[in-house]
């Protein structure tokens, strides 16, 4: 992948995915590695961002490079009226990678197709996530053991949710059964159940929570996003139609994992915190590993423990 842009997880072969775990894993058990040393990688976000543009920022830090960038369009000559393919052909010029995360669906592919450095993709909209992707992949392998065989229960919007639209594509390629639990308004896109179709994977559809995660190896919850509703009432209607709460973790498998892109609303209770079965502030963590292994893998380094 030396010197491609990362805008899909299907950019990424199977092979390429397990190798990007296995280094993510190298730099997790080993951070102080000074292999981008003398690079700068530029984080341009025109979208709010917490986790993911500083571990990016982090990750780049702990591997002795630089990052140069924005945390708001508002802040760069956008809000004059530059266009992205302007801001990218500038920032092309004083950075080796850019990571962008901008609201509109397949602007990063486009900026990608313009840009003389690589281009990762740190969410598209409603469309991709891929860099969560490889951290939600690197947690259950973590927690699991395994990438194979897993049954995924998906929570909340499913219809304008990247993370989850990525990660369904991902896991696909490792056998997994899906569960989708949603409001009718947000439920999984049908050109992503056709995908699983034409797979013969198997997935199922509810709109019940609790009854429906007890052979979940993983529940993964997600936030409804108002920022993608067109019409606030619709919003009013769905933003709380699931919290999760401790109670309802008795039954489980005892290996579960509860796991969340983050930033939550009430979509999980506080009191799931301290159960072993959250895991998604260490998920938050896997995303500086995970985020090592892209940009070193991108950049055509690698790391110095083999
Ligand atoms: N998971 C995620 O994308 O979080 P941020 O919006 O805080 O980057």
């Amino acid at each position: 992948m030396t010197n491609k842009s990362l805008v899909s997880i299907n950019d990424l072969s199977t092979d390429e995915l397990v190798r990007l775990l296995d280094l993510a894993e190298r730099f997790e058990q080993n951070p102080a590695q000074p292999v981008l040393d003398g690079r700068i990688v530029a984080t341009l976000f025109f979208e709010p961002s917490t986790r993911t543009r500083l571990s990016f920022e982090s990750a780049v830090n702990r591997l002795g490079g630089r990052v140069i960038g924005f945390s708001e369009a508002a802040s760069s000559s956008v809000a004059k009226g530059e266009s992205l393919k302007d801001t990218i052909l500038t920032v092309a010029n004083y950075s080796d990678l850019i990571v962008m995360r901008h609201p509109i669906e397949g602007s990063a592919r486009w900026a990608a197709e313009m840009s003389p450095v690589p281009i990762v993709n740190a969410g598209d909209g409603a469309n991709q996530h891929p860099t969560q992707t490889m951290l939600d992949l690197y947690s259950i392998r973590k927690t699991q053991g395994t990438l194979y065989n897993q049954r995924v229960v998906m929570v909340g919007d499913l219809k304008y949710g990247r993370t989850v639209h990525s990660l369904l594509l991902a896991m696909a390629q490792f056998n997994a059964s899906f569960v989708f639990i949603s409001p009718k308004e947000l439920q999984m896109p049908l050109e992503l159940k056709q995908f699983l179709n034409e797979r013969g994977l198997r997935f199922e559809e509810h709109t019940e929570l609790a009854e429906n995660i007890k052979d979940a190896d993983i529940v993964y919850m997600t936030r409804v996003q108002r920022e993608r509703f067109s019409d606030p009432m619709e919003y009013e209607r769905v933003k709380n139609a699931y919290v999760l709460r401790r109670h309802m973790l008795e039954g489980t498998k005892p290996n579960m994992r509860v796991l969340h892109p983050l930033p939550r609303v009430n979509e999980i209770h506080v009191d799931v915190d301290d159960s072993p079965k959250a895991y998604y502030f260490t998920q938050a963590l896997n995303g500086v590993f995970a985020r090592m292994a892209i940009m070193t893998a991108i950049l055509g380094l690698t790391d110095r423990v083999k």
